[in-house]
C-alpha cells in the first residue's frame, strides 16, 4: 500500500534511493533530502511495508502569484501504478489558488500532465551541468 504525505519530517536518507534515474551526477541522498525539505510544496509516496520514499513531486512558488514544478520521480521498480498520476493530482491541489502553475517536461510526457489538467506551452531553460549534483551551496 502506498501512503501519500506532505513533508519531509521524520523522512530520512536511509527512505531515499533509486532517484535521478539516468542522471551523470545524481544528487545524494543527502542532497536529496535537503532539497525536499527546502521545497515550498512536496509530495511523497511512500511503500507503507517497507517504509521506503517510492515517489516525490516537489513545487518551488513565491506563495501569492506562481510555482513552478521541478522535480517529479517515480522510482523504477513502482511506474505503472498510478503513484505519478496521483502525485501530479495531489501537487495541483496544493496550488490550485495560485494563478500560475509552470514545469517544462519532453513532449513525450505532454499527454501525461494533459491528462492532470494542465496544457502545452512554450518554455525556456538553461541547465548548468556542472551543478547537477547539488552538492555545493549554490545561490548567492
Ligand atoms: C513520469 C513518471 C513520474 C510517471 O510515473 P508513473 O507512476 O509510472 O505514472 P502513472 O502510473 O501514474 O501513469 C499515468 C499515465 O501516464 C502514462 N505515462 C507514464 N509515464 C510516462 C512516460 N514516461 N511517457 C509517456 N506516458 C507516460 C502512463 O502510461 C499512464 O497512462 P494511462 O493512464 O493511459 O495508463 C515516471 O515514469 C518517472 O519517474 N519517470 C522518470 C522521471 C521523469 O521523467 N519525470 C518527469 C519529469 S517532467
Amino acid at each position: 500500500m502506498i501512503e501519500y504525505g506532505h513533508t519531509a519530517d521524520g523522512i530520512t536518507e536511509r527512505q531515499l534511493g533509486g532517484f535521478f534515474e539516468n542522471w551523470p551526477q545524481p544528487p545524494s541522498r543527502e542532497t536529496h533530502l535537503r532539497l525536499l525539505r527546502a521545497s515550498d510544496q512536496i509530495v511523497l509516496a511512500v511503500d507503507a511495508e517497507s517504509g521506503d520514499v517510492v515517489g516525490f513531486i516537489t513545487a518551488v512558488s513565491d506563495g501569492i502569484l506562481s510555482a513552478y514544478i521541478p522535480l517529479l520521480e517515480v522510482r523504477a521498480d513502482h511506474r505503472g501504478r498510478g503513484i505519478g498520476r496521483e502525485l501530479v493530482r495531489r501537487m495541483l491541489a496544493r496550488l490550485e489558488r495560485l494563478y500560475m502553475v509552470d514545469l517544462t517536461c519532453d513532449a513525450a510526457l505532454q499527454p501525461f500532465y494533459r491528462a492532470a489538467g494542465m496544457q502545452k506551452a512554450v518554455g525556456m531553460s538553461i541547465r548548468n551541468y556542472d551543478r547537477q549534483s547539488g552538492d555545493e551551496p549554490t545561490i548567492r
